[in-house]
C-alpha cells in the first residue's frame, strides 16, 4: 500500500468573509496535498471553519441574527471561496456539524475521567478576538490585547479546568526528540519557552456568558471552551470516537501535517499536544506554521479598511482561472516568513514567470518547432537522461520534493522558476534560428526537443500551484493531463507529429495595468 498523507488547515472563524490571509493558507496547504496526490493516491485534505464562542455570538447579535444564520452565511462565502481557488479539500468540516458536537462532549467527558479536567473559579482577561485568556504580561501598555488592539473582558467565573502543566515536561521532550514536530524549526525556542511558564487552562465557560458553544454533558451551567471544540475538528471529522474510531481514522490518524498561521501555534504545539496525549492518542507529525500577509505592507484589518478578498483580486484582473493569485500567493513568501500582497507586484510576478519565462518558452518552442520541422518530433531530436538538460530537470525535481518535504512551498517554486530559466538561456546560446539557418537540422532538432522536454518537466512541476497552466501546457505538448511524478521520466514525449500552426495558443496572457480598478472591500 501506498503512504498516506493527512493535511489539515486551520478551521476559520466565520465571524466575517474570507479575506487573502485565509485564502494564502488555504492555497498552501492545497499546493502541499497537489504534490503530494502527485506521489501517492492516499493523500486526504481537511479544512473546515470554526462556528462557535463569544466573538461569533457577539458579530451575530450586532447584526440582529442568530448565530446559526451567521455560521451559514459565511460559511457559504468560504466554500465559494475555496471553490474559486480551486482548492481540492477532500472534506470541510463545520463545527456546528452534528457528529462533530456528540463527539467534542465525549472527548470532554474523557479528559474529566482521566482526571485532567477539575472545577476551579477564576478571574482573567479574555480577548474575544483571540477567543483566550491572556496573561497581563502581554498586554501593551494601555492593557490591550496586542494582535487585536483590543481592551479583554475581565472574567470571574466557575470554570472547568485543563492539568496542561502536568503534561509541561512530556511535551518538552516530544518536541525536543521530533526535529520535524515543529516548522520551520526557528519557532521551536519560542515554544520551549512558552512552556515553562504554562499553567492550567480554563476550557469551559459559564452558559451565562457563552451561550453559543457545545455544552458540557451532565453540566448545563457550561459551555466546553471554543478552542477544545475545534482543535478536536481534526480527529471527529474522519471518524474519531471514544469507544469505536472509524477505519478512516485508523488509516489516517496520525495526521501528517496541520498547516496553520505562525499566531497559533500555542494552541496547536502546547494544547492539542496535551489533549491527545491525554486521549491515548499520537501526535501530529508535523505542525507547519506560515506567516502572515499583510497587504501593500499594513496589516489587514476592518479599521484601515484595506482587507481584501480573494475574489476581488481574480475579478480586479479579469481572471477566469485562479492559476496566476495561487501561484503569487504560495510563493510570496519563503517558508514561515511573512509576505505582502500589492497589485503591481503580483502584475510584475505573474507576468515575468507565468507569461515570459515560461509561456513565452513553450510559445517560442512549438512555433519553431511548426516552421522548421511540420510540428514533428524526429527520433534522431531525442536525447536521454545524460543529456544536459535532462541533467538539470532530474535535479530540480529532486530539489522540489525536498523543498516540499520541508514545507517550503516558495522556495519550490522558484527552484521551477530557475530551472525555466536554465532553459530559457539554454534555447539563447544554442540559438536554434540560428542552426537551422546554416541548416544544421538535427541540432536545432535536438534543441527543441530537449526544450519541450524540460517544458513537459515544468508543467508538471508546476501542478500543484497552476492546475490549468498545468494541463494546458500538456495538452500543447499533445501529452496526456497526468501530472503523477512516475511521469517524470526523460524522454518521454515521442517521435511524430504533436502540433501545428493553429494550435498553438498562450497559456498564459500577460495582466494588463488597466485591468487593477478599486477592488471592494471586504
Ligand atoms: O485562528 N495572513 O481562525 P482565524 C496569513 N479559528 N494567515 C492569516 C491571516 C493573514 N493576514 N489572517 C488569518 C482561528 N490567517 C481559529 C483556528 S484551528 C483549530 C482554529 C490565518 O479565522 C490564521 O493564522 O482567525 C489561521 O491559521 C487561519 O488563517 C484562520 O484564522
Ligand atoms: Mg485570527
Amino acid at each position: 500500500m501506498q503512504e498516506k498523507f493527512y493535511l489539515t488547515t486551520a478551521i476559520d472563524y466565520v465571524n466575517g468573509a474570507p479575506h487573502i490571509g485565509h485564502a494564502y493558507e488555504k492555497i498552501l496547504a492545497d499546493v502541499i496535498i497537489r504534490h503530494k496526490r502527485q506521489l501517492t493516491d492516499n493523500a486526504y485534505m481537511l479544512t473546515g471553519t470554526d462556528e462557535h464562542g463569544i466573538k461569533i455570538q457577539k458579530t451575530a447579535a450586532q447584526k440582529g441574527m442568530t448565530p446559526q444564520e451567521l455560521c451559514d452565511e459565511n460559511f457559504a462565502k468560504f466554500e465559494q471561496a475555496w471553490k474559486e481557488l480551486e482548492i481540492s479539500y477532500d472534506q470541510i468540516i463545520r463545527t456546528t456539524d452534528e457528529k462533530h458536537k456528540k463527539v467534542v462532549k465525549q472527548i470532554f467527558k474523557k479528559l474529566y475521567e482521566n482526571g485532567d479536567i477539575y472545577k476551579n473559579s477564576y478571574t482573567g482577561l479574555y480577548c474575544a478576538g483571540c477567543e483566550t485568556f491572556l496573561n497581563p504580561k502581554d498586554l501593551t501598555q494601555d492593557g490591550l490585547c496586542p494582535v487585536h488592539m483590543k481592551k479583554p473582558e475581565e472574567v470571574k467565573e466557575e470554570n472547568y479546568f485543563f492539568r496542561l502543566s502536568k503534561y509541561k515536561e512530556k511535551i518538552a521532550d516530544y518536541i525536543k526528540s521530533h526535529p520535524d514536530f515543529i516548522q520551520p524549526s526557528v519557532r521551536v525556542n519560542e515554544i520551549l519557552n512558552q512552556l515553562e511558564s504554562i499553567e492550567d487552562i480554563s476550557v469551559s465557560r459559564t452558559k451565562a456568558s457563552v451561550q453559543w458553544g457545545i455544552g458540557v454533558e451532565g453540566d448545563d451551567t457550561q459551555t466546553i471552551y471554543v478552542w477544545i471544540d475545534a482543535l478536536s475538528n481534526y480527529i471527529t471529522a474522519i471518524g474519531y470516537d471514544i469507544d469505536n474510531p472509524s477505519e478512516q481514522f485508523k488509516n489516517l490518524w496520525p495526521c501528517n501535517v496541520h498547516v496553520i498561521g505562525k499566531d497559533i501555534i500555542k494552541f496547536h504545539s502546547i494544547y492539542w499536544s496535551a489533549i491527545l496525549m491525554s486521549l491515548g492518542l499520537d501526535l501530529a507529525n508535523s505542525i507547519f506554521a506560515h506567516g502572515w500577509i499583510t497587504i501593500d505592507q499594513s496589516k489587514m484589518s476592518k479599521s484601515l479598511g484595506n482587507v481584501i478578498a480573494p475574489h476581488d483580486v481574480l475579478q480586479a484582473f479579469k481572471l477566469e482561472k485562479p492559476d496566476a493569485f495561487r501561484y503569487y500567493m504560495a510563493s510570496a513568501a519563503l517558508s514561515g516568513k511573512d509576505g505582502n500582497y500589492s497589485d503591481e507586484d503580483f502584475k510584475e510576478k505573474v507576468n515575468a514567470d507565468l507569461a515570459n519565462n515560461i509561456g513565452n518558452l513553450l510559445n517560442r518552442t512549438l512555433n519553431m518547432l511548426v516552421k522548421y520541422f511540420d510540428g514533428e518530433i524526429k527520433s534522431e531530436f531525442i536525447s536521454d537522461k545524460n543529456s544536459k538538460i535532462a541533467v538539470l530537470a532530474e535535479n530540480a525535481k529532486k530539489q522540489v520534493i525536498e523543498h516540499f518535504n520541508h514545507f517550503e512551498i516558495a522556495e519550490a517554486s522558484n527552484v521551477i522558476v530557475a530551472f525555466a530559466d536554465a532553459v530559457n538561456k539554454y534555447v539563447t546560446d544554442n540559438a536554434p534560428w540560428t542552426l537551422a539557418k546554416e541548416g544544421k537540422m538535427i541540432e536545432c532538432g535536438q534543441v527543441l526537443y530537449n526544450t519541450l522536454e524540460a517544458m513537459r518537466y515544468i508543467a508538471i512541476l508546476i501542478h500543484p500551484y497552476c492546475p490549468n497552466i498545468s494541463a494546458d501546457i500538456l495538452l500543447q505538448l499533445n501529452e496526456d493531463v497526468n501530472f503523477k511524478y512516475d511521469k517524470l521520466t526523460w524522454g518521454n514525449i515521442k517521435e511524430g507529429k504533436i502540433t501545428e500552426k493553429d494550435k498553438i495558443k498562450p497559456v498564459f496572457l500577460r495582466l494588463d495595468s488597466e485591468f487593477a480598478t478599486d477592488k471592494k472591500k471586504v
